[in-house]
């Protein structure tokens, strides 16, 4: 036995005394509840969770109830949440749960953590709640606690900073309570913890607090270095026939890929190649859009057709302006119809 760390100590303390005590997933032991529970809250916070936790499992009671479900009806349930790669992963996860485990859960972080959607810190969570197993979670909120409390400078997302968080993370775990040790950390990161104006008076172990002593809460959790992202600029040519605007579907890879978007390129080149006849040509003002991975200009020509042959032929379709807005088209060139909408075609 290991003499427990203050930190632990106190957390655990504090926990049953001001945690969180009637959240829906704490009242059970059943690994699918705790499961399901634990992959809706990654993403969204709690309040959002909890009536779509409660509708899931009136239409999902069990893991072989999920895995029997056709995916659009996981979907449907899931609509509104956000990030839907966790509703396949989820019915993967079923699936997978019935037809490996019997329809049981395994009961280690390394058995559960070979899941489909469940992390490292997702299995430790679930392996903590349903099985009392001895795991530590790491997420974006115990990594803002750690940093703080123990002065860790550094992203977080950076592999040295992760190995040593985790490190940390390991050794800080008691030998009993792991239930409340890991709720207390959640509690602690959600409810005081919080990434702008902490609540350090209500602390429970604001007294050792690294980030606390040097006045130095806003600047941990380091942020993440700032990369220069590249800049690129795309012309687009808005041909009208005064009604509508044409439109060209994007090659199913790439950017914006299967998506109708107006032609790029300079409005000579893309006239002569659709075989479009233009008159005037009016600059419209750039508009920019950051990427995940890039910065984009787009520069609008709003180009009037006089004569035209054969555009379908070429892969192209005319739309009225007014229902180009509201299509299935990307959000910037949403931005560029409204403009020519306001310019009046
Ligand atoms: N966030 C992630 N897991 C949670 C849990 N079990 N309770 C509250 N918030 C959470």
């Amino acid at each position: 036995m290991t003499a427990i760390n203050p930190f632990t100590e106190q957390l655990i303390a504090w926990q049953k005394v001001a945690g969180r005590h009637d959240l829906p997933w704490q009242k059970t032991r059943d690994a699918y509840r705790i499961w399901l529970s634990e992959i809706m809250l990654q993403q969204t916070q709690v309040s959002t969770v909890i009536p779509y936790y409660a509708r899931f499992l009136e239409s999902f009671p069990d893991v072989r109830a999920l895995a029997a479900a056709p995916i659009e009806a996981v979907i449907e349930h899931w609509a509104g949440l956000g990030y839907y790669a966790r509703a396949r992963n989820l019915h993967r996860c079923a699936q997978q749960v019935v037809a490996v485990h019997g329809g049981k859960f395994p009961d280690s972080a390394e058995e559960l953590a070979a899941l489909p959607g469940i992390g490292r810190s997702t299995a430790a969570a679930i392996a903590a709640f349903a099985f009392g197993r001895r795991a530590a979670i790491l997420d974006g909120n115990v990594k803002r606690v750690l940093c703080r409390q123990f002065g860790i400078d550094g992203f977080p997302g950076s592999t040295a900073i992760d190995r040593r968080l985790w490190a940390l993370a390991e050794s800080l775990l008691p030998d009993d309570n792991i239930e409340v040790y890991t709720q207390g950390l959640m509690d602690l990161g959600a409810t005081l913890c919080t990434r702008s104006r902490p609540r350090c008076a209500d602390c429970p172990v604001a007294g050792a607090c690294v980030a606390r002593r040097e006045g130095r809460q806003a600047e941990l959790p380091t942020a993440k270095p700032r990369t220069r992202v590249p800049e690129r600029q795309a012309t687009f040519v808005l041909f009208t026939d005064g009604q509508r605007l044409l439109f060209e579907r994007r090659p199913p890879s790439g950017l914006w890929g299967g998506l109708l978007v107006p032609p790029e390129g300079e409005p000579a080149e893309v006239a002569a190649r659709l075989g479009l006849e233009i008159g005037e040509i009016q600059p419209l003002p750039p508009l920019k859009h950051a990427f995940t991975h890039f910065r984009l200009t787009l520069v609008p020509m709003l180009c009037r057709v006089t004569a035209q042959s054969g555009v379908a032929e070429r892969g192209c379709e005319w739309v009225e302006i007014v229902r180009a807005v509201g299509a299935g088209v990307p959000t910037p060139i949403r931005k560029l119809i409204r403009q020519v909408a306001s310019a009046g075609g």
